[in-house]
């Protein structure tokens, strides 16, 4: 197999589903999606419809994509701050569950397309609950700083203005407050939050919201994803469902990324080159940030492993595993032990299942990375 290439381990993961279900069962009303946008590969998506998952898209072509997967329409919300008309009227054709909704003028817009196609859009507001996610800046998205949502100052009229429109049905809140999120504190807030809000619509006389979307953003343990193969599901149910006061009917929807495609990921790459310098070992390999930009993006960390040299029980030596793109920034890790590497050696990068492949490209001309599903 051409390398690089990533392989998904698709029994870990059905049982990382499993897992979710098992602890969301702490409430009742809970509906899980996964975040396509973190890995739309096909056979994992089949695997999540089955298991009862829906889809959290955020275009046009992952709505296409997902119903071509089997995945139930009505299962499908559709999220973004920049649909276009073409997209909008995709979903509406497809009869997707909810549109997340993120401004006026696209509400107006989704009422006028709805009118011309004599059909009913299903609505939820995603409001920006100006709650810290203490995450890397770049995937933190719940401030009032950021593009995202609608403010809580404006809630009550855009949902009185959508509860006046003819082809559209309101169903209620959506937030998201950032990603790879690992302390429970944050979920906790947004509950609280919530709970505000949902006091403010009662107060207002606001009747309709049947559903709470509280996005994703649980985050994963990249340092050891041996040890911890699945991320702790139960800690962050039980933050909601020991905080959020739902009221009688509504359910409760989840947008899992990460959390669920994450460690079910690695990226095979080769080592090209080993290259001495006066103060670095490089190892060089076939991968670069076309294969994987996490590392370059957000500066984030994900172990490695040499797959040949711990086979051989080679001794341990310090790195920097560096890729073939003439950039500075083209850097996985930086000062870290392997088992000796050598020219040839198979390489892993660990829980690159999310916001890998989805996020590669073909700068330089370099091909796409090829997937695996086991
Ligand atoms: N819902 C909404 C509205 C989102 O914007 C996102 C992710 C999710 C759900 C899923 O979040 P998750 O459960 O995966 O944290 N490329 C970055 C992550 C960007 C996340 C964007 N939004 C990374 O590689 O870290």
């Amino acid at each position: 197999m051409q390398t690089p290439y990533y392989t998904y381990d698709s029994t870990l993961f059905s049982r990382t589903i499993e897992a979710a279900k098992s602890e969301a069962a702490c409430l009742p009303q809970a509906k899980i999606h996964l975040a396509v946008k973190s890995n739309s590969n096909a056979r994992l998506i089949a695997i999540a419809a089955k298991a009862g998952l829906g889809a959290d898209c955020v275009s046009g072509a992952e709505i296409a994509h997902c119903i071509n997967c089997q995945m139930p329409a009505h299962r499908i919300m559709f999220a973004g701050v920049g649909k276009t008309d073409e997209e909008i009227n995709l979903a509406l054709d497809a009869g997707i569950g909810c549109f997340n909704v993120e401004s006026v003028p696209e509400l107006d817009v989704i009422q006028q397309l709805a009118v011309a196609r004599h059909t009913i859009a299903n609505v939820a507001f995603r409001i920006n609950p100006d709650v810290d996610a203490h995450t890397h800046a770049n995937i933190t998205t719940g401030l009032e700083a950021n593009k995202f949502g609608i403010s809580m100052a404006d809630m009550i009229d855009v949902i009185r203005r959508a509860q006046s429109m003819s082809n559209i049905h309101y169903l209620g809140l959506h937030f998201h407050i950032g990603s790879q999120v690992l302390d429970m504190t944050c979920f906790r807030q947004l509950s609280l939050r919530i709970n505000q809000l949902q006091d403010q619509l009662e107060q207002a006389g606001i009747t309709g919201t049947t559903s709470i979307n509280v996005g994703g953003g649980l985050g994963i343990d990249y340092e050891h994803p041996e040890l911890n193969p699945i991320p702790n599901f139960r800690d962050y149910f039980r933050a909601y469902a020991d905080n959020l006061e739902l009221r009688p009917g509504q359910s409760l929807h989840f947008e899992l990324g990460r959390a669920l495609t994450a460690q079910c990921g690695r990226l095979i790459t080769r080592c090209v080159f080993v290259k001495q310098t006066a103060t670095k070992q490089f190892a060089i390999v076939d991968a670069g940030f076309t294969a994987l930009i996490r590392p370059a993006l957000y500066q984030a960390f994900h172990k490695i492993v040499n797959l040949t040299g711990q086979a051989e029980q080679r001794p341990l030596r310090t790195y920097d595993v560096v890729g073939p793109i003439c950039e500075s920034s083209d850097v996985f890790a930086t000062d870290i032990e392997l088992h000796e590497v050598r020219r040839g050696d198979t390489l892993a990068i660990l829980s690159a299942g999310a916001y890998g492949f989805v996020m590669s490209s073909t700068y330089n001309l370099r091909a796409l990375p090829q997937e695996v599903v086991e």
